[in-house]
């Protein structure tokens, strides 16, 4: 295994909309951005991965996007972006952009050639077809509800969008959209940027019949996954681009990858493919989530998340590489899906950021998780601002009228929104996010969770991932170390160890609300054992054979 600069860091996620105002606009922006610099240097973070910042008429708030090389004229100027990268790197921190050539804007000029003509030149950048027995072309559902497809009056075809119709589908059997995209990711590289994050990636290669797909009981249309997730050619377009842009420079990449598998992912990881460097899986966010997706809510059981995380602990040790993330802009916020929000807010937030620095692989943190930003509940779906949420509940509600508390309660679980209000700065007005109206409500929760408190508190959430930032940059077993499960029936608690050069790092996690005893497995010797972090007062000389733990409790080991 090799050592790499972006196996040893920390990444912090940006989601500019709603991050910082600087302007008093309610929208958050580049140079809010860079006002907060210092305090993201103070958490010691190493990368920004900043999602997209590029012009769009924010159907999808910048996943659409309208023109890959201009900055959002809400979010600010090139000069701006320019002033931001080089104000990260004077901090020494990196910057990796958010890359989306799945699709682009219905705007681009690219898409408003395409549906001028059948033989404009630029026709072949998207994907038409035309219907079959007067219906869509195939029985494909959009990830953002109804048909996958929309007919366009001018030439009498439908074009391909797995998301909003507002974000049509990019082809990449065309050579020459990909030169393009390859040229415009020179572009970003040629500025400075430190590496990409991939928008759903392994969705750009298609089965090119576009076959239907099965479509469950109840529903109008199919989930069609297994014509477009991990395609035919995916590996042949990831070697393509990563020869044309990226191996010529010293940057990361990963890659957004909903429904890869560990097998899949080992491709895309292997350093000897060339493809991608780690990738974000979704199986462990999917955990909670019944046969009709994912607002049919399921109780999470532990059980699965700590054998979906050990599968993939094993499954990528010896080849590719584990991205760590438990939340960020698309999933509810971690401390109120995997934690207690309530009584043992702080504590499982604590608890939660162990789990993730100890394991192997980089860890991820979305903006506000480090100070235990918890999900919301508005009262009505008109303070809601998510495509995904607004048009699931017009489908659900409006059109099939179904419950509209049952659909409420789905949205407070699992809407995209818990994750896009307001980041929290203080205790004035609107969080100290803006001096205007912001585009989303923030958190009524915002006086007490909020970064001024947390910084000025040295038992907060957010001195507590300090420390877990600061312990693996001294640490290379946390970056390195092999990965083995203990106690692996054990109800409440989820236990590992991680093994490196003579040390060993005994990680015991109480996931429950209860207290619940730790007992060492026989097989784990140890002549001299220290404290290595801890989210409640323990002593030192506590015996480690057996522990009751507290509720959410985290107690790290060094053992030698
Ligand atoms: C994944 C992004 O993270 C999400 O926010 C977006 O809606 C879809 N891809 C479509 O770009």
């Amino acid at each position: 295994m090799t050592k790499q600069w972006w196996k040893e860091a920390v990444i912090y996620q940006i989601y500019p909309r709603s991050f910082k105002d600087s302007n008093g606009d309610g929208i958050g922006d580049i140079n809010g951005i860079i006002s907060k610099l210092d305090y993201l240097k103070e958490l010691g973070i190493d990368v920004i991965w900043l999602s997209p910042v590029y012009q769009s008429p924010n159907d999808d708030n910048g996943y659409d996007i309208s023109d890959y090389r201009a900055i959002m004229d809400e979010f600010g100027t090139m000069a701006d972006w320019e002033m931001l990268l080089d104000e990260m790197h004077k901090r020494g921190i990196k910057l990796i952009m958010d890359l989306v050539v799945n699709h682009s804007s219905d705007e681009h000029a690219w898409f408003m050639d395409s549906r001028k003509a059948k033989d404009n030149p630029y026709r072949d950048y998207y994907i038409w077809r035309e219907g079959k027995d007067g219906k869509e072309p195939n029985n494909w559902e959009s990830v953002f509800s109804g048909s996958a497809w929309e007919y366009d009056e001018a030439t009498g075809e439908y074009f391909l969008h797995l998301f909003s119709k507002k974000q049509p589908d990019l082809n990449w059997e065309n050579p020459k959209l990909r030169r393009e995209v390859y040229d415009m990711m020179n572009y970003w590289l040629e500025k400075g940027i430190d590496g990409f994050r991939m928008d759903v990636i392994n969705f750009i290669s298609k089965v090119p019949e576009l076959p239907d797909a099965r479509i469950p009981e109840g529903k109008q249309y199919a989930p069609g996954g297994d014509y477009f997730m991990n395609g035919p050619r995916i590996h042949e377009f990831l070697q393509e681009m990563n020869k044309e842009t990226v191996s010529q420079y010293d940057v990361m990449t990963v890659g957004e990858m909903p429904g890869a598998s560990v097998e899949e992912a080992k491709l895309y990881t292997d350093e000897n493919r060339h493809e991608t460097n780690m990738v974000f899986q979704f199986e462990h966010v999917d955990l909670d989530a019944g046969p009709g997706g994912k607002w049919d809510l399921r109780p999470l059981k532990l059980a699965d998340l700590r054998d979906n995380f050990t599968k993939w602990q094993k499954g990528l040790e010896e080849i590719g590489w584990n991205s760590l993330y438990l939340n960020n802009h698309d999933q509810p916020r971690m401390v109120s899906r995997f934690g207690n929000d309530k009584t043992y807010r702080v504590e499982s937030a604590k608890m939660l950021a162990t789990f993730l620095h100890t394991l192997k692989g980089t860890p991820y943190i979305y903006q506000g998780e480090e100070l235990g930003m918890t999900n919301v509940r508005f009262d009505t779906i008109d303070d809601y601002r998510d495509i995904e949420i607004l048009n699931m509940y017009r489908e659900k509600v409006i059109e099939n009228g179904e419950d509209v508390q049952k659909v409420m309660e789905s949205i407070y679980v699992k809407g995209r929104d818990n994750a896009r209000t307001p980041m929290q700065w203080d205790e004035s007005e609107h969080a100290g996010f803006t001096t205007g109206t912001p585009w989303l409500k923030v958190n009524p929760n915002f006086k007490e969770i909020n970064a001024k408190r947390a910084t000025a508190d040295s038992n907060s959430v957010f001195h507590y991932y300090r420390n877990l930032i600061q312990l693996r940059k001294q640490n290379p077993i946390m970056v390195y170390g092999s990965y083995d499960l203990i106690l692996p029936d054990h109800e409440q608690i989820y236990a590992y160890v991680r093994r490196y050069e003579g040390q060993t790092l005994l990680v015991m996690l109480n996931f429950s609300s209860e207290k619940s005893v730790f007992e060492l497995p026989t097989d784990v010797s140890y002549v001299d054992k220290k404290l290595f972090i801890h989210n409640y007062e323990v002593s030192d000389d506590e015996s480690i054979e057996k522990i009751e733990l507290k509720p959410y409790e985290a107690r790290v080991y060094m053992l030698k």
